[in-house]
């Protein structure tokens, strides 16, 4: 089955809904049981199976739950209420006081925020790697590493990680869990778990949602890796909100509509912007000077629409960026990423460990750029008259 059929039909049971093809919103705490046997037996009830208590999920969270998996290749999906969630919460769950986390030093902000603070508090260390460090992990590996957590392409400067090279490493050792954070491409352009990750991980809130209308994550694992993630979504009481829960399975329902709308527009805007002479670079994993262009070429079925691009210092003053982005007709300015409207703003690149000769920036700041479905044309003659006024 081809994945545009896959997202159209996984998790769909019109039959126990009377029909209806999409599962209503259930909102529940409490599930009543018949019996007293029937109450005593919900402790056999694995969570994602059956209703046992609002918390662990009702019929419209396991379909949901059931598309993502099928969708990742993976055996089980759990979703929390929010992107940054799904990051740090697997690592609770398979990570201990003394442990060794390896994370990618080009990781969501927030969840670099999150080794840095909270699990030092829990006596977990964290060592932050080069994006581009493929098989060159094993070098950093300590007896008591047990996480290896990847995000391809990294946040802001967007490398490709060489993930099959840092999975073969990592098998090199006992009970090491790798873990992506699949957002960028979301799971229809990218596979985690077909290239021998464990976890993989989805700020749903951006292109499953697909509409800047809902904060969710997802996390999806193997068999094998599964019983620690189920443990610790149970400790931790994680959830998935019903409503937007909904919503999120309508947006999944059109991913494989979307997806290579965006891939197009955004390719049609980085080819436009990376001949522009205001422009020194344009940072996109499908750009054959991208870093990691090749392993992108190699492991990803496609590309999203999110990446960012550098002005030359001539054109990078304050005044310059409010002349660009100020009077902007369809590129909005705010956070998040991955629904139908396009999104343009600043962003500063974090004083991180320092790898691989980052690309010169002026001032540490470059452009991200989030290409919607409006038409690329329209886009384009929105930029090229915010060019103008910079200019002049
Ligand atoms: C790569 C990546 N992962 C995770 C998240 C977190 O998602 P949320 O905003 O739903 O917490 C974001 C949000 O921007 C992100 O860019």
């Amino acid at each position: 089955m081809k994945d545009a059929t896959r997202v159209t039909h996984a998790g769909l049971h019109p039959h126990a809904n009377h029909g209806v093809v999409n599962p209503p919103v259930y909102h529940a705490s409490t599930i009543l049981s018949p019996t007293l046997r029937d109450m005593r037996d919900l402790d056999k009830v694995e969570d994602a199976d059956d209703t046992t208590y609002g918390v662990h999920g009702t019929p419209g969270t396991f379909a949901f739950e059931q598309a993502v998996a099928e969708l990742e290749g993976g055996f089980r999906t759990r979703l929390a209420s929010t992107g940054l969630l799904a990051c740090t919460a697997p690592l609770l769950c398979y990570l201990s006081a003394g442990d060794h986390l390896l994370m990618v030093d080009s990781c969501y902000g927030p969840t670099r925020r999150f080794c840095r603070k909270m699990l030092v508090r829990m006596g977990i260390e964290t060592t932050f790697y080069d994006p581009l460090i493929g098989a060159g992990i094993a070098a950093l590996m300590k007896p008591n590493t047990r996480v290896i957590f990847t995000e391809s392409p990294g946040s802001l400067i967007f490398e490709v990680q060489d993930i099959p090279a840092i999975v073969a490493e990592a098998r090199n050792h006992q009970d090491i869990t790798v873990m992506c954070d699949n957002t960028w491409a979301s799971p229809f352009y990218f596979k985690p778990l077909a290239h021998g990750v464990d976890v993989s991980i989805q700020a749903v809130t951006k292109y499953i949602g697909g509409h800047s209308d809902l904060v969710m994550g997802a996390v999806t694992t193997t068999e094998a890796a599964y019983p620690k993630l189920r443990e610790g979504w149970k400790e931790l009481g994680l959830h998935g909100s019903p409503d937007d829960t909904y919503l999120a399975l309508r947006g999944l329902r059109t991913l494989g509509a979307r997806m290579p709308l965006h891939m197009a527009n955004g390719l049609k805007i980085a080819q436009w912007l990376a001949a522009r002479p205001e422009v020194s670079a344009v940072l996109h994993p499908a750009l054959p000077d991208a870093q990691g262009h090749e392993i992108w070429k190699r492991d990803f079925l496609g590309s999203s629409s999110l990446f960012g691009y550098i002005l030359k210092p001539e054109f990078s003053s304050e005044q310059q960026l409010g002349l660009l982005h100020d009077d902007l007709e369809f590129f909005g300015m705010g956070a998040s990423w991955g629904g139908f409207e396009s999104l343009m703003k600043p962003v500063k690149i974090p004083n991180t460990v320092g790898y691989w000769p980052r690309p010169e920036t002026p001032d540490g700041q470059l452009i991200r750029i989030h290409v919607g479905l409006e038409d690329p044309d329209d886009l384009i003659a929105d930029l090229e008259a915010g060019f103008a006024r910079m200019a002049h």
